[in-house]
């Protein structure tokens, strides 16, 4: 493991470009992988995780390639996925995880799911379930975990079903499932939750209907579908500019323009409640790219202030909640979140995993069931020292490096290798801002 310290820095400024969104980058490839012929993506997250993906897919079957700065995949259609031979390696991904056993689950093919500790940890019955319903055997590990065999059923019997959590990827497992099953696959969303697949499959020329009655969304797709192949451009990940948009909002002097910044309205809850917490945050040179709203975010530093905020955003930022918490532990007053049981089965258990690295960093923090309560510094520097946990977790690595930022003493990361599951040139990118 490699330690590392963050140290206080200067302000942030130029101008940085983050990585392709993880969750896009992940359906380009596995969309790409379904559709007859070859489909093009640039600005594919080229993380950890994502190439996960990119792997499992290979094994089943598609030709995956690097091309210059471009991905290019050969997809052979929906309904051609081959059994592969080996068990899937997913390393750190939930997201390549749930969606994969959707694609398996009616095909007929059996694949065994395996992954790292964190992974390994985390509750799989939430696509299980459904997958199950649809016909396919699924033998999970004691307590519905990773290592698990995934048996298709080919043809699968499509479901309506309603999200018992606001998940994303349960709704996505089960619509993929639904690509190669005859008839129609409805997924009810009580919640919104972010909605890249439906966007990016209409982009393969699936007709996805969504009707929305009573703020809930009907989703569904009738199967078997021929996917067209599509050129996808992936906008930059609002969840890694997150952690820059703090970074700004907290270190003094600090102007800096995030560009390309993906802010489909199912993602960007973060920087709705850095404003609301009177972050300064100038939205420019607003676009659409491939489908999804962009634009350059400048951000400079503000005074923020502790707010409550609502669970009902809780979805559009579910990632986002760890880099809170550390603009909360800067803030003039008290933030107080609930309605965040979900932290507790990421990658880490974010809630107490935060809870306790920012009490090392001398941030005043209460843990309760379903939230955190951090009373802030009032805009000054936080202690620092101590050594932090990051528990496999990317997003507590990350937070707590920009905590360090702004800290007396610096924070010290146990390990920083979590970091290239979903942002590899972090450091780089960090050290270029505060230069
Ligand atoms: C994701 C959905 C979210 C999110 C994850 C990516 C996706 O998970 O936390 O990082 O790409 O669909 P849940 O669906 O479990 O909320």
């Amino acid at each position: 493991m490699t330690a590392r310290r963050f140290v206080p820095s200067g302000p942030l400024t130029g101008r940085i470009r983050v990585p392709g969104d993880k969750s896009i980058s992940h359906r380009a490839l596995m969309f790409g992988a379904l559709a007859v012929g070859r489909s093009r993506i640039s600005g594919l997250l080229e993380g950890e995780d994502v190439l996960a993906t990119a792997a499992a897919l290979r094994a089943m079957g598609a030709v995956i390639e690097r091309n210059g700065e471009d991905w290019v995949v050969d997809g052979a259609g929906v309904g051609t996925l081959l059994q592969p031979e080996q068990a899937l390696e997913m390393g750190n991904s939930g997201t390549s995880t749930r969606l994969l056993m959707g694609l398996v689950a009616s095909h007929g093919i059996t694949a065994a799911f395996i992954g790292d500790a964190s992974l390994s940890k985390r509750p799989m019955e939430r696509v299980i379930d459904p997958l199950s319903l649809m016909g396919a055997t699924c033998t999970p590990s004691p307590g519905g975990t990773l290592p698990l065999v995934m048996e298709g059923m080919q043809p699968a019997v499509p479901i309506t079903y309603r999200l018992p959590v606001a998940s994303a990827q349960v709704k996505s497992a089960v619509l993929l499932a639904g690509l190669n099953t005859p008839g129609t696959t409805t997924v009810v969303e009580p919640v919104p939750t972010r909605d890249h697949t439906e966007r990016m499959l209409r982009g393969f020329g699936v007709d996805v209907q969504v009707e929305e009655t009573d703020g809930e969304k009907r989703i569904s797709v009738t199967g078997p579908v021929d996917m067209t192949p599509c050129d996808i451009v992936v906008p930059g990940d609002p969840s890694s500019a997150a952690f820059f948009a703090v970074a700004a909002s907290v270190v003094p002097g600090s102007d800096l323009v995030i560009e390309n910044v993906g802010l489909n309205p199912t993602r960007n809850g973060i920087f709705r409640v850095l404003e609301q917490m009177g972050a300064s945050i100038d939205y420019l040179d607003e676009r659409e790219i491939g489908g999804e709203p962009v634009a350059d975010l400048r951000v400079r530093h503000a005074e923020l202030k502790g707010v409550e905020v609502d669970p009902a955003i809780a979805p559009s930022m579910i990632d986002e909640f760890p880099v809170l918490f550390v603009a909360a532990a800067m803030a003039e007053g008290t933030t107080v979140t609930s309605g965040l049981e979900e932290l507790r089965v990421k990658e880490s258990d974010r809630l107490s995993a935060m809870a306790a690295a920012l009490d090392v960093a001398g941030a005043r923090v209460e843990e309760r069931g379903d939230g955190l309560v951090i009373r802030g510094s009032g805009g000054k520097p936080i202690t620092g020292g101590g050594v932090v946990t990051t528990h496999l977790d990317h997003r507590i690595a990350m937070s707590m490096a920009v905590a360090g930022l702004a800290s007396k003493q610096g924070v010290e990361l146990d390990s920083t290798e979590p970091i290239a599951t979903s942002f590899p040139n972090f450091i780089d990118l960090l050290q270029e801002a505060a230069r």
